[in-house]
């Protein structure tokens, strides 16, 4: 049985001060649901958030990784690293990331590897450009990403992971795909992971939808069978906004 998984994904958003001032307000308004909070958050701002979050089962997260797990790479941060911090999960393979920061596949995989090793959970992000859209290219697109970012990636460690579909046009636009858009794109991402894993191990995979999800439409997206939680943006920096969509 799949628990369903709220995640907010601050982005660069909230200093160390700000991260407390949400968390005390996200913790009074918290009383424990049937559904996983999760908050993706600044390096920055995981210790505190950890802090503040100490003795719920609010879960916390990172939103990046380095592949390797020390060397000379300056400015990077890796597995060992986010693992010595406690966190629960780490996103890889954001859209933000693959535009701005050259994030291929192969890098999505191989950072999904190592976190993997140290136990942590990646967020794997998948999700197409507007142009592949309009084209009709969504599915295999998407497909396709999904081979390559599990690539080598064995079962015991393929159900451990979550998939977040963000069409990249949802994303901080306010416009949100149609419930069924993606509904059906979720499908198609099981379909994909069951032809990897097959129908037992891809059942246990959370596969979340993220693109302006907002407390007026989770019910509708929740709604659909194949889509077990969601990634959620700039909803998720104000503590009353998200709780609204985790009690949807
Ligand atoms: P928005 O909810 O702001 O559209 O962002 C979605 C997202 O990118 C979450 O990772």
């Amino acid at each position: 049985m799949r628990i369903p998984l709220i995640a907010g994904n601050w982005k660069m958003y909230k200093t160390p001060d700000e991260a407390e001032e949400f968390c005390k307000k996200f913790a009074e308004l918290y009383h424990g649901t049937d559904i996983r909070a999760l908050l993706l958050v600044p390096f920055t701002s995981i210790a505190t958030v950890k802090r503040c979050t100490e003795g719920t089962d609010i879960l916390v997260g990172a939103q990046n990784v380095y592949f390797e797990k020390e060397g000379a790479y300056t400015g990077e941060i890796s597995a060992p690293m986010l693992k010595a911090l406690a966190i629960d999960y780490c996103i890889v393979g954001h859209s933000e990331r693959r535009g701005y920061f050259g994030e291929t596949d192969d890098i999505v995989n191989r950072k999904a590897k190592a976190l993997l090793e140290e136990g942590i959970r990646p967020v794997i992000c998948v999700g197409e450009s507007l142009e592949i859209r309009e084209a009709g290219g969504q599915n295999t697109h998407v497909s396709s990403q999904i081979r390559a970012d599990f690539q080598g990636i064995p079962e015991e460690d393929a159900v451990k992971c979550v998939v977040a579909y963000e069409p990249i046009w949802a994303i901080g636009t306010g416009r949100t795909a149609t419930p069924l858009q993606a509904g059906e794109m979720c499908s198609l991402i099981r379909e994909e992971l069951i032809s990897m894993y097959g129908e037992d191990a891809a059942d246990e995979i959370i596969i979340q939808y993220g693109g302006s999800v907002k407390p007026e439409n989770i019910t509708d997206i929740m709604d659909m069978p194949e889509i077990d939680g969601a990634l959620v943006g700039g909803a998720s920096l104000d503590p009353v906004k998200f709780m609204d969509i985790i009690n949807f």
